[in-house]
């Protein structure tokens, strides 16, 4: 049995591709009704509701797991909950999902996934982490912008970001867990084909969608503003913020091969991304 912990982009096509291969699998949530839940269920997903800050409902959830695929928000106090959980019912196996992380980053967000890692690291559980670069699904908190002003902003400025489909990390995530003795202590660094900036970007959108999408170059303040007018919580939108400006320097221009070698595919581009997206940004 692999338990996969929530239902977000991830986890919810992690447990799609562990279902389609005929693997058992439990999925960790806190609203069953949702629509991710709902259609894991039908696919004969174990759902069990449960909360990451509530050990006793990960220990409940935890029994007879073999491998856990932890993709979650970066709190560590619940991540950990579940490494902890994971080490008590001597599971063989946690991928987990993580980005840069680094303990001095001036990123908190980058700094709990640090925790995080450490944390896991002295467990004594056997892990590979999947250290994604930016994912491409980020830009669909663009789309309503796109969609009412054919334009869009952020302080990545002519930065490049080797972005990595929500999909293919799952894929490698599914892989992973389905026969992970052979990737215990990797880590994998997962990105999309090439690293694009925000002009690509709308060149892409441009294209796809017949009318010009027009990219601006925002200050970190702006970019920030923005984001917490569309409704990003204000903590949220200052580790964004600080993320893109740190794009703009260069620090997601990083591109590998790693998810064609585990697939045994190319990775998916932004191309393929945003078609599968167009209503979206219509
Ligand atoms: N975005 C990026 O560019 C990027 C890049 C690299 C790495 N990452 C990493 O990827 C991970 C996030 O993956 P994702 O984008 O697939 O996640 P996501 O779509 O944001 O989904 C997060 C899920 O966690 C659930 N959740 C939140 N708090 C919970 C709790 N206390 N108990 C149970 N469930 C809880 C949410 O459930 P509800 O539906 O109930 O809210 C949601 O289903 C993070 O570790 C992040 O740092 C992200």
């Amino acid at each position: 049995m692999i338990l996969v912990t929530t239902a977000g982009k991830v986890g919810a096509e992690t447990a799609r591709l562990l279902r389609q291969r005929d693997v058992p699998v439990r999925v960790l949530v806190r609203d069953p009704a949702k629509a991710a839940p709902q259609e894991l269920a039908r696919l004969g997903a174990e759902i069990v509701v449960g909360d990451l800050s509530v050990p006793a409902s990960i220990d409940d959830a935890m029994r007879g797991v073999s491998a856990v695929v932890l993709v979650s928000p970066a709190v560590p106090a619940q991540e950990l909950n579940v490494v902890a959980s994971a080490a008590r019912a001597s599971v063989a196996h946690v991928v987990k999902a993580t980005s840069k992380a680094s303990p001095d980053s001036p990123i908190a967000r980058r700094r709990w996934q640090s925790e995080i890692e450490a944390g896991l690291a002295a467990s004594g559980v056997p892990h590979t982490l999947l250290r994604s670069n930016a994912y491409m699904q980020n830009v669909l908190a663009l789309a309503p912008a796109i969609a009412a002003t054919s334009s869009f902003g952020s302080a990545a400025g002519q930065g490049r970001t080797g972005m990595v489909d929500t999909s293919d990390v799952a894929a490698v995530a599914a892989q992973i867990a389905a026969s992970a003795a052979a990737h215990a202590g990797k880590t994998y660094r997962l990105t999309g084909p090439e690293a694009i900036s925000n002009y690509d970007v709308a060149a892409v959108l441009s294209k796809l969608l017949g009318r010009t999408i027009t990219y601006r170059e925002l200050t970190v303040e702006e970019n920030k503003d923005a984001m917490i007018r569309a409704g990003v919580p204000e903590q949220i939108a200052e580790m964004n913020a600080q993320a893109f400006a740190l794009t703009a320097d260069g620090d997601a221009e990083w591109v590998t091969d790693d998810v064609p070698s585990i697939l045994g595919r190319p990775a998916r581009s932004f191309e393929q991304f945003a078609a599968g997206h167009a209503a979206a940004f219509s």
